[in-house]
């Protein structure tokens, strides 16, 4: 097939990721017989510095016109003065928003040989298998802002038709594995939950065969420490959600494995490690490449339906986790490209060895 994905490197490692997320496409590309067209766009920080803006119209422009959207990362201390007029973080939420991505999916998986480097015992992690679905074009990340002297306001909303649409994409991921559905709100204080809880039942009602759970988000991030083998797929509002999926990512022994895909109503998807620019790091050659290429995978699995390509891009990954030497985040010494190069060769040992 043919295919146009545009690549957003962004600012801090994001380059150096995608950098590597991109030669892994080639290479299954080639391995495949398609033909992925990528187009390199500015955001976030580099964008403002080149034209003043995180979020080009050359850049809103490639992304809807493209099969699917890789991203990087965006900010950095460089742009962090809280007097700033613009800051990268609102060219990525621009983003989400113009490409109505309003279903974040973090899959989450401990690997046998990270599980000693998560803070938990390796005993707890046996069978963790996860799947958030963050909402992601609502709540207090969308709502009306506003700053007088001394008082600031991030006005949190959510309407019933934003979280139906959510509940229900979770929900058919949910069909599809262990049909088990946790929602997590905070219910017993926040109106907006109780709208969220009201409507998951109502919706969760027209799949008998889901059973749902509703955890208060407090205690779903106690949770996710003492027994996080117990759930399946975590469904939760924008703000729950981003902070739950940091602390899961944990479990995985290093944010730098996760990775996350974006959805909307049709085909076009935005992809996206889970973490940051790491500033303290980029630069350096030896950021993990390995959320950012797991990323890849879900594009495309997600966007260009290309489930036997994504199947086995993860399970070059897995034998990479297995066997070969890792970034320091992972306790090892190799650099972001010999990891990459690690990748590329498992694939290639792969087809051979089903030829
Ligand atoms: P971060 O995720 O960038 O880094 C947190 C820690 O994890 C750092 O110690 C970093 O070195 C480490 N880390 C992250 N990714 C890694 C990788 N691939 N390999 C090895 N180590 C890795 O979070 P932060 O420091 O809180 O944020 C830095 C900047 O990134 C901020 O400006 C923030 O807004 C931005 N950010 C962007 C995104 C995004 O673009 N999707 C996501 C999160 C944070
Ligand atoms: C993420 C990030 C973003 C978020 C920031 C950079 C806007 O933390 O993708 O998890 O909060 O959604
Ligand atoms: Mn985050």
């Amino acid at each position: 097939m043919r295919a146009d994905i545009t690549v957003l490197p962004g600012d801090g490692i994001g380059p150096e990721v995608t950098a590597a997320a991109v030669a892994v496409l080639r290479k299954v590309a080639c391995q495949f017989g398609h033909v992925f067209e990528f187009n390199e766009q500015l955001i976030g920080g580099i964008a403002i510095d080149t034209c003043g803006e995180p979020l080009p119209q050359a850049t809103i422009d490639a992304c809807v016109n493209s099969d699917a959207v890789l991203l990087g990362a965006v900010g950095g201390p460089k742009w962090s003065d809280p007097q700033a007029r613009v800051r990268p973080e609102q060219g990525l939420l621009g983003l989400r928003a113009k490409l109505g991505v309003f279903a974040n999916l973090r899959p989450l998986r401990v690997h046998p040989r990270l599980a000693s480097l998560s803070p938990l015992k390796a005993e707890n992690l046996v069978g963790v298998d996860l799947l958030f679905v963050r909402e992601l074009t609502g709540g207090a990340y969308f709502g009306k802002k506003s700053r007088e002297d001394d008082v600031a306001i991030d006005e949190c909303r959510y309407s019933v038709a934003e979280v139906e649409r959510v509940v229900r994409r979770a929900c058919e991921l949910a069909k599809a594995r262990k049909r088990r559905l946790t929602s997590v709100d905070k219910a017993n204080v926040l109106e907006t939950s109780r709208l969220w809880r009201t409507t998951t039942e109502r919706v969760v009602a027209e799949y008998p065969e889901i059973e749902l759970e509703h955890q208060l988000v407090d205690s779903m991030a106690m949770l996710l420490l003492t027994r996080p083998a117990s759930y399946d797929v975590i469904v939760t509002e924008n703000l729950f959600g981003d902070i739950l999926t940091d602390e899961a990512a944990a479990l995985a022994g290093s944010l730098g494995v996760s990775p996350s895909a974006s959805l909307g109503a049709g085909r076009l998807g935005l992809y996206e490690p889970i973490h940051g620019s790491a500033p303290d790091i980029a630069g350096q050659g030896v950021a993990n490449p390995i959320g950012a290429i797991l990323s890849a995978a879900l594009l495309l699995r997600h966007s260009l339906g290309l489930e036997a390509e994504a199947s086995e891009l993860e399970a070059a990954v897995d034998a990479v986790l297995d066997s070969a030497e890792l970034t320091r985040d992972l306790g090892g010494n190799a650099s972001t490209s010999e990891v990459t190069e690690s990748v590329l060769a498992k694939l290639n040992s792969r087809q051979q060895a089903a030829a």
